[in-house]
């Protein structure tokens, strides 16, 4: 059996990280990037997160796989290397390896301590399949390693996290997946405009599992950066912005307080927010309009009968 291969690409350093964390504090309003939620606890969150009732786009995109598998198989050659972008568990990427014919898997993350073990555990259903696992902050800029090699590529980013960009940030990243896929193809998952008060339930669930998610990330900072972040001070807000078409999430502060870490302090009025995360919902036509700007050609969607999620297959 083969062993996966673990690669560290392009690491920040500790003071850089800390230095765009407290520029992002100090920023009115304050504002700290969704990057930050996945920590070890944020990841378990968010993987509670998807098994929500309120919260549908996992199992509605898990769905159109499971209806529309064999039509997007035959669109694409056997012996495609699978890219996969924020692979995470690796789960959905998994299910596709033997219907899409793939000849090599790479599960692309953060960092590579959350791949190891999923990449092992799949080495063992697949085992002459070459695998290789690449911890980057491919947010800041994707950047592949050779050791890829040039085979033609699958880039795979499911989930709709090109909602959390927004769409000057998403145009910019599409053509980075562009220039990746070297002549291959990009599927990728997008969650659809769809009535208000189903987008906030989603965001807002009465089980408290995103309030959860969102105020860890208070926890995670304290952590990066010394900060004395109180838990109780913070209440959870996410709304839908119709105008821009994207919930907001903001972590608000109870009463007014002051933060305080080493070198520094930030204060607060009562109800001042910190921005945590965009998620922008789009119209089919404007991100197939958005695919084509960035390039890409053949493009083809497969969406669910509600027409609230769509996995798009473009060619680069
Ligand atoms: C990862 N990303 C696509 C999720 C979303 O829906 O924007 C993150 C999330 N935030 C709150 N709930 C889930």
């Amino acid at each position: 059996m083969r062993s996966p291969l673990l690669l560290e690409i392009d690491r920040q350093e500790p003071a850089a990280l800390r230095a765009d964390l407290l520029r992002e504090l100090a920023a009115r309003p304050a504002v700290v990037s969704s990057k930050y939620f996945y920590d070890a606890l944020g990841s378990s969150l968010f993987a509670a997160i998807t098994r929500l009732p309120e919260y549908y786009p996992t199992r509605t995109e898990a769905a159109i796989f499971v209806r529309h598998v064999d039509e997007i198989a035959a669109q694409l050659p056997a012996g495609l290397t699978l890219v996969d972008i924020g692979a995470g568990n690796c789960e959905k990427a998994a299910s596709l390896l033997r219907p899409f014919r793939i000849g090599r898997y790479v599960a692309v993350d953060i960092s590579v301590d959350f791949l190891g073990d999923s990449l092992s555990r799949l080495q063992l259903q697949h085992p002459e399949l070459p695998m290789l696992a690449v911890g980057t902050d491919f947010s800041r800029r994707l950047r592949l390693p050779a050791a890829i090699g040039d085979g033609p590529r699958l880039l795979f980013y499911p989930g709709s996290s090109i909602g959390n960009f927004t769409p000057a940030q998403a145009l910019d990243f599409l053509r980075q997946l562009r220039q990746a896929a070297q002549a291959g193809w990009l599927l990728i998952g997008v969650d659809l405009l769809k009535p208000a008060a189903i987008l906030e339930a989603a965001y807002d669930d009465p089980l408290g599992v995103t309030a959860a998610f969102n105020r860890n990330l208070l926890l995670h900072l304290n952590q990066l950066i010394g900060s004395d972040f109180t838990l109780a001070d913070w209440r959870h807000v996410a709304f839908f912005d119709a105008a821009q078409s994207r919930i907001e999430m903001h972590l608000e502060a109870r009463r007014s307080l002051a933060v305080h870490w080493p070198g520094g302090e930030r204060a607060f009025a009562a109800g001042e927010r910190i921005h945590t995360e965009n998620s922008y919902k789009w119209r089919s036509a404007d991100f197939s309009a958005l695919l084509g700007d960035a390039g890409f050609s053949g493009i083809r969607h497969w969406s669910d009968e509600r027409g609230w999620f769509a996995l798009f297959l473009a060619q680069a």
